[in-house]
């Protein structure tokens, strides 16, 4: 969602603050701005946009300064203008701060302070911390940033410079990450790691209800009660170059293009081949209550979600426990009630996202158990549940998330075959479930070589303007993430249908400009998912299939097919999705959508 970078060290602030804003843009997009303390006062510079709007503002700009905070906005409390962005700042024009997350009382809070004679120049909640910072300030703004923290109720990843306090940012967190970059020459403070990763790869992370200042020698940290904390940095594993595009047109096309790579990373050095099972060290913590246990919910949003929804048939198919999949933002309101030793399973690529995070709270609360699926290493989930497995798949920087859908699977796939095995999984079955793991990253490079087939499909039909996307059993859920797909990026309706129900209402949408995509691989679902297609042609509806190599039978009725190399039912989906990603990405591109940003969505969305 929003993003935050600050610099205080020996270097200009101002560029070292444009190129990190321009690796969280990703995140969130409306606008942007940053302030920078000069010797005679604070240089504040916002716009709407894109952070080459910022940069065009700040061209023939000269601004002298090295402690500076910067920031990128996606609209909660008040459209994107200029007058909305942040920073941020007090009456008198001292204290600047920038803000992710919401404060739950600005109303009460802004009236109180208007009726104090303060004036809004903007309707976001944000500007709320800066009359409260400025108000409170009295010598030192570490003491005014506590303070005010004890004033709001809500969420906030902040970042504040005053006038007054020169060489000093002062950061603090509740619900929205922040962690600080400790560098050669600096300090940097960052909401996302890839905003600082180009300068430095050693990190501390802000704990709930702590807040740091930070200056050109050193950090300290501190509770939200003034208790100093001692924390040692922690090193991360991302590289600069993971966050270039290296030649492809987008990151949603090149992470697409990365995933032979990123499921071997999944699987990498988690495989014991000739004992049929993964092993997976992040779980250990838990094992002895997790090899026992028989019920898991899995917990996610959006395509995380869609990819514990395949996870819960997979479950079933390996393992004797019984599996619930829900949808975050839901399963905190139900009544929840576990049987003992139950464990939920968050998965997030963010590892930030509220309602998952919500979610798990909740369910800690009731007594559940708590494992992280988590792309993101050392993020809010990651660090608040008991054990978990790590994606390993490096940044995904396309807001539509495509190889940690894949990277999901597979990781999902090791943990209930591990459990399988220690429930009644035989070895022969072991062995082979992980061969054909092994085998995937090439068989993924064969669907990828039909990129072109497909951009011809996507141009056979980007014109129309309703898609139906229909699966069963494990390719259900791809067929929802399908839907998904396409929506987000090209913006053409598209809906994602278990293949059984299409009888009961949406065959009554199907003409030949509405294209059906059908996720067909030789399944024991094959001959009931074959039916379904013939009803769609004989009511004329295009049908592109996505089917398992060789199948000349299907080729004879449909009007486009994308074929799958053959592997195990249950990690058909892992290949299946491809297909879908590919054919969403050509149809975006076709109608010149801005593919990685797309409009109004947020790679992590860390408001509920
Ligand atoms: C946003 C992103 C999606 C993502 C979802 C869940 O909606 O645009 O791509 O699937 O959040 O995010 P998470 O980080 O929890 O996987």
């Amino acid at each position: 969602m929003c993003g935050i970078v600050c610099y205080v060290g020996q270097k200009q602030a101002r560029p070292i603050l444009l190129e990190g804003l321009k690796q969280l843009e990703y995140r969130g997009y409306d606008s942007a701005g940053l302030a920078i303390q000069q010797e005679d006062g604070i240089a504040c510079y916002r716009a709407v946009g894109k952070i080459v709007e910022l940069e065009r503002k700040l061209n023939g700009v000269d601004i002298n300064g090295n402690v500076g905070i910067a920031h990128t906005r996606w609209a909660t409390h008040g459209e994107p203008s200029e007058a909305n962005a942040h920073p941020h700042w007090d009456q008198d024009e001292n204290v600047f701060v920038i803000h992710n997350g919401i404060i739950e009382n600005f109303i009460v809070l802004k009236k109180k302070l208007e009726k104090h004679g303060i004036t809004f120049r903007s309707e976001t909640d944000t500007e709320v911390l800066a009359h409260l910072i400025g108000l409170n300030f009295n010598g030192s703004l570490n003491e005014a940033v506590r303070k005010t923290m004890s004033q709001v109720e809500g969420t906030f990843g902040l970042a504040v410079i005053h006038r007054n306090a020169p060489g000093e940012i002062v950061v603090a967190r509740r619900g929205s990450p922040l962690i600080i970059g400790v560098g050669e020459d600096g300090h940097f403070a960052a909401s996302d790691v890839s905003a600082m990763v180009r300068h430095t790869n050693k990190v501390v992370h802000l704990e709930e209800n702590e807040l740091a200042t930070l200056t050109t020698e050193g950090f300290s940290i501190s509770t939200a009660q003034a208790k100093p904390i001692e924390r040692s940095t922690e090193t991360v594993e991302w590289r600069a170059e993971d966050a270039e595009l290296n030649g492809f047109p987008h990151f949603m096309l090149k992470e697409i293009y990365e995933q032979p790579e990123t499921i071997k990373n999944a699987f990498r050095g988690r495989l014991e081949p000739g004992e049929g099972v993964p092993k997976l060290g992040g779980i250990m913590p838990v094992w002895d209550s997790l090899k026992e246990c028989r019920h898991v919910v899995i917990v996610a949003c959006g395509t995380s979600y869609y990819a514990g929804a395949v996870g819960r048939y997979v479950f079933e198919r390996l393992t004797e426990i019984d599996v619930e999949v829900e949808l975050a933002s839901e399963f905190r309101y139900r009544k929840l009630n576990f049987p003992e030793n139950t464990f939920i399973v968050a998965l997030s690529q963010s590892g930030e996202t509220a309602d998952t995070l919500a979610a798990i709270r909740e369910a800690k609360r009731k007594g559940a158990r708590l494992l992280g699926m988590v792309n993101v290493v050392g993020s809010s989930i990651s660090r608040e549940t008991e054990a978990g497995v790590y994606n390993h798949a490096g940044p995904e920087i396309g807001v539509a998330s495509t190889k940690i859908f894949t990277s999901q699977l597979t990781i999902l796939t090791l943990l209930a075959l591990l459990l399988g095995r220690h429930h009644n999984l035989s070895l022969t079955e072991g062995v082979e479930a992980i061969r054909a793991i092994q085998a995937l990253p090439e068989l993924m490079k064969d669907v990828l070589s039909q990129a072109h087939h497909i951009e011809a499909i996507a141009e056979k039909y980007h014109k129309c303007n309703n898609w139906l996307f229909l699966g069963r059993k494990y390719n259900y859920p791809i067929a929802m993430e399908g839907a998904l797909k396409l929506k987000e990026i090209s913006y053409i309706h598209a809906e994602g249908y278990p293949a059984g129900e299409m009888k009961h209402g949406p065959i009554a949408l199907i003409n030949p400009e509405m294209p059906t995509v059908a996720i067909i691989p030789k399944d024991d679902m094959y001959e009931k998912m074959f039916s379904n297609i013939q009803e769609i042609k004989s009511r004329k509806g295009p049908v592109i299939a996505v089917a398992t190599k060789g199948d000349d039978d299907l080729r004879e009725i449909v009007d486009d097919v994308i074929e799958i190399p053959k592997t195990l039912d249950f990690l058909n989906p892992i290949l299946a999705v491809v297909p879908c990603q590919l054919l969403s990405y050509y149809c975006a591109s076709l109608l010149n959508r801005d593919i990685d940003k797309p409009r109004n969505l947020a790679k992590s969305v860390t408001v509920e």
